[in-house]
């Protein structure tokens, strides 16, 4: 028998085909189909380099094997295969990870917290139904600036009607859009990752529609693409993805949410979900929001609405003029109380999303606050993490 070795592998039921490991990996060990995407054991290195960028923690999948799994074998999983157990010489796993690589993945892992988990009482998404070859078709339904002409950046809210495919997704999950046309390469363009601002049960309840909050990027082929749709084209869409950024189907666990512009999508469905089913639930949902200016955070006007004891609001401006810049993590160190009190409380779900940028001042603000709580943050994080109870999503 050969000597044990250690194989580095993709969640698939995890992994939203972002591609960003692919696109990151220097020695192109990284390789996808229209349904995985996978490591090439002979290539792969260990360099780490894809640990960190990876928005789901799907990457960080590690095997002890007699023989590695073959990019074939790989390319036709649904689910990742259990550790086998390989006999006598292959010890305990952890233990066959030598030194230098376990050194490499605590260093990638910093500041992570842990692999990514789903809430315990989430409902089990459904992912990869449609895919690149066989994608759902969609119609636009809807589409409307959520941000003023004045403001600059143009975000919109599109609303696309499945029709009789079946699409069912969960609050949290993405759906991949294919722009037409192709590369420079002459390659079809890949999916672009969007998330979706709608419940399970519909944009409008009990219609199989589901909507996305897009923002314009300079050059940005997709989103130029779907920013420009108009009512009535159909667009090829793939998905759902995603399985652990997902909602607590608990009407007494509590949402501390916090998200710069379009990060905001996912916690417009928590919230719609919790105005439809829970809110006589006694779990509360406090936001902290990020933008520049009112009239260029997305549903500025509709949050505003939902009252106080369903969602607690922080809106806060960084461009405004004659005031202060403020950031969602200085708006944090302001309710810290609010904030050490949920951290102590095992029914929270924390959940982050938005510019990546944030997630450092984001994190500080958390140690700062449970430290000052007498609360260890490091391992409160790491036991939320392994409870589905911490949530990260940035681009
Ligand atoms: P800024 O005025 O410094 O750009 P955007 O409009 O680009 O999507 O950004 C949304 C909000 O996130 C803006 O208010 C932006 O402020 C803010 N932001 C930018 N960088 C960070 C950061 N590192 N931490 C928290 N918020 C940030």
């Amino acid at each position: 028998m050969n000597k044990p070795l250690k194989q580095h592998l993709i969640d698939p039921e995890i992994c939203i085909r972002c591609y960003t490991c692919e696109m990151t990996c220097p020695i192109e060990a990284i390789t996808h189909d229209d349904t995985n995407v996978v490591v090439d054991a002979g290539k792969c290195d260990f360099c780490m380099a894809c640990i960190p960028v990876c928005p789901t923690g799907s990457i960080d999948e590690w095997r002890v094997v007699a023989e590695p799994y073959s990019i074939a074998e790989q390319l036709s999983w649904d689910e990742l295969p259990e550790q086998q157990d390989i006999g006598a010489g292959a010890g305990d796993v952890e233990e066959a990870l030598d030194e230098t690589v376990a050194a490499l993945l605590a260093e990638a892992h910093k500041g992570v917290g842990g692999k990514a988990r789903a809430p315990s009482s989430a409902a089990k998404p459904t992912i990869n139904l449609y895919t690149r070859s066989k994608p759902a078709k969609a119609v636009v339904q809807g589409s409307y600036r959520l941000t003023s002409e004045e403001s600059g950046a143009e975000v919109r809210h599109i609303i696309l009607d499945l029709g009789g495919q079946p699409f069912p997704v969960m609050e949290g999950q993405s759906i991949g859009i294919i722009a037409p046309g192709a590369d420079e390469n002459g390659n079809p363009h890949l999916p672009r990752l969007y998330s979706i601002s709608s419940p399970r049960d519909g944009e409008r309840p009990g219609y199989n529609n589901i909507s996305l909050t897009v923002k314009r990027e300079d050059g940005g082929i997709c989103s130029n693409y779907v920013c420009d749709l108009k009512i009535g084209d159909e667009v090829l869409i793939t998905g759902p993805f995603g399985a652990t950024f997902l909602m607590p189907d608990d009407p007494s666990a509590r949402l501390l949410m916090v998200c710069t512009g379009t990060g905001s999508a996912p916690f417009r469905a928590f919230t719609m979900r919790r105005q439809r089913v829970a809110a006589a639930g006694d779990g509360d949902m406090v936001l902290f929001f990020g933008a520049r200016a009112p009239d260029s955070l997305p549903y500025f006007g509709p949050l505003n609405k939902i009252p106080g004891r369903i969602l607690k609001k922080h809106l806060v401006f960084s461009r405004i003029p004659g005031a202060q810049k403020e950031y969602v993590q200085d708006r944090m160190m302001v309710e810290q109380e609010v904030i050490a009190e949920m951290l102590q409380d095992p029914r929270t779900h924390i959940y982050v999303c938005g510019l990546r940028g944030m997630e450092e001042g984001v994190e500080k603000a958390f140690l700062n606050i449970a430290e000052s709580a007498g609360v260890p943050w490091e391992s409160t994080r790491e036991v939320m993490c392994g409870e589905g109870r911490y949530h990260v999503e940035t681009y």
